[in-house]
């Protein structure tokens, strides 16, 4: 078995490798800190992550919310969609998550089937996420209609952020993941969710695949900060999935989703050095092997030279 003292990157070592620049002490962030943002007009910053190391990556690089959403069906599970992800796997999830976040607010989302059964259900569900995982905020989506349920969760002590326009887990009843609020009736109704779950108190509102105008007149008429993902650039905020900006999704990415690097070719091109290395036995080398001392060693073949002397 391998100890943490011979291992980089374990555990033990996590404050010699972070990657935090010696600096400014960074603030930490909370959901009056986006209100204000939302006021001075600082964009806000938001992106998912999954585990421990994208985390750590995502909080150190001073991203204001890493949202750890049900997209980790798809992105992490490999399930076709974000319906059959369950409480539990979103709890592993999340609590690996709060491992790594030490600045940046830390939202879940709530799984489908968890808040849809009733009131009672849901709290119980929500504040196993508060209580087991240490999430600090729960996305719930849906706009008016789920508005009373928010409320109540609010008065348990736990921030909501809404989610509304393309909710992926409605795909069955939206017939797809189309953009939402195209027509006269759609934008009005967008409007009246996004003003109820306003005056339910959501910490923030995502706003996904909506036309930019749409997401434009919302953002200005709601005093809570919008996240947009496909909603154009006049959201307060913006949130993208960690494995779309750096092409681990195994799929073509969708029109507002921008690459930011490459690591299915990075992990890629590693995994093939290393099969080249160990088949061609370039690895290990003896600088990467470990050694007795000199001592040890010629006790070792004096032992080995007397075993041979005797079968002979
Ligand atoms: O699950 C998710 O990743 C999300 C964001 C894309 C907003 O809900």
């Amino acid at each position: 078995m391998c100890t943490g003292s011979i291992r980089q990157g374990g555990g033990a070592l996590e404050d010699i490798v972070s990657v935090t620049p010696v600096g400014e002490p960074r603030q930490k962030i909370t959901i009056a800190s986006l209100r204000e943002k939302k006021l001075q007009h600082q964009p806000i910053t938001c992106l998912t992550a999954y585990d421990y190391p994208s985390a750590r990556l995502v909080d150190e690089a001073a991203i204001d919310i890493v949202l750890v959403g049900d997209s980790l069906a798809m992105t992490m599970l490999g399930y076709p969609d974000t319906l059959s992800v369950t409480v539990e796997e979103m709890l592993h999830h999340t609590k690996a998550v709060r491992r790594g976040v030490k600045h940046a607010l830390l939202a879940a989302d709530m799984p489908y089937g968890s808040y849809h059964i009733g009131a009672d259900d849901a709290l119980r569900n929500a504040a196993r996420f508060v209580k087991e995982a240490g999430a600090e905020v729960l996305k719930i989506e849906g706009g008016e209609k789920r508005a009373d349920l928010i409320r109540r969760v609010i008065d348990a002590e736990i921030p909501v952020a809404g989610h509304i326009g393309l909710t992926p887990q409605s795909v069955n009843v939206m017939g797809g993941y189309k953009v939402q609020g195209k027509s006269l009736a759609a934008i009005e109704q967008l409007m009246r969710d996004a003003v109820a779950l306003d005056r339910a108190g959501v910490a923030f509102l995502v706003l996904e695949g909506i036309p930019r105008e749409v997401a434009a007149m919302i953002t200005e008429e709601v005093a809570t900060p919008t996240i947009g993902i496909g909603a154009g650039p006049e959201c307060d905020g913006q949130v993208l999935v960690f494995h779309d900006i750096l092409n681990l999704t195994f799929m073509q990415p969708a029109k507002f989703v921008r690459r930011y690097g490459d690591a299915a070719a990075l992990i890629t091109d590693a995994v093939h050095a290393f099969q080249e290395n160990v088949v061609s036995h370039q690895y290990p080398a003896d600088s990467e092997s470990y050694h007795l001392s000199k001592e040890t060693q010629q006790a070792l073949e004096t032992v080995l030279e007397r075993k041979r002397g005797m079968r002979r």
